[in-house]
């Protein structure tokens, strides 16, 4: 069988950073499959769908047409890569992400990642739902403050436009979101490990998953 470490979290924990560099140090495949909501939500945007029409966007997700050239990622034929990392486009997949046909639509896409040598996988369920046998499940966390503060220098970084308390205030209504949807809920599977980031660097934390993984 294939190895699978599974990192779930909420939004802007560093989950996605720590993720890759665990499946850079093994060799590893990576999932981000947050990318892959995100892929979602620009590609019904694209088509005109609205975010609340559950079937509709289940159909969109059902048909993406995305492939993972490296680290770029093509959306029909358009290198979307930046595109899906906007603000809006963030908002969207956390709502067509509390819609069950949705999930259920992407199942199977990220399960398809799972291939030798083994996969690194960070989201929301992937513990509890898209790789119930891992034999890793981390869950990384950072206070609210800690992560609004992150993702505030990731947007700066980028040269976009932010404000702390916009970013706070959207960052816990997309943590309610996670941890309030019906399907796949955001919470520390009973099996996980807890990484609590608030006061830890992101080589501290890839440290702490390669040894739990030795053990
Ligand atoms: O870090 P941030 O929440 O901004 O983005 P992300 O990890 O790229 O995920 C985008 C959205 O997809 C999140 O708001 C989650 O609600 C949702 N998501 C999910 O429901 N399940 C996953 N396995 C991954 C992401």
């Amino acid at each position: 069988s294939i190895p699978v470490i599974a990192i779930d979290g909420p939004s802007a924990s560093g989950k996605g950073t720590v993720a890759q560099l665990v499946a850079e140090q093994l060799g590893f495949h990576y999932l981000d499959s947050g990318a892959i909501y995100r892929l979602t939500a620009l590609a019904a945007k694209n088509k005109g769908v609205s975010w609340a029409d559950e079937s509709a966007v289940a159909s969109v997700a059902q048909y993406l047409d995305v492939v993972f050239e490296g680290a770029r990622i093509i959306l029909a034929g358009s290198d979307v890569t930046e595109a899906i990392r906007s603000e809006e486009i963030g908002s969207g997949a956390s709502k067509i992400a509390a819609l069950p046909q949705v999930r259920l639509a992407l199942l199977a896409r990220q399960q398809a990642f799972s291939m030798q040598p083994g996969l690194v996988a960070d989201g929301r369920d992937m513990a509890s739902v898209v790789f119930p046998s891992a034999v890793l499940k981390v869950f990384l966390t950072a206070s609210a403050s800690a992560r609004a503060e992150r993702r505030y220098k990731q947007l700066i970084g980028r040269g976009e436009t932010a404000d702390l308390a916009v970013i706070t205030a959207d960052l816990e209504a997309r943590d309610a979101r996670d941890r309030e949807r019906i399907v796949a809920p955001l919470a520390q599977a009973q099996d996980a490990l807890l990484l609590d980031t608030t006061e830890l660097d992101i080589q501290s934390a890839v440290r702490q998953v390669l040894t739990w993984w030795r053990q």
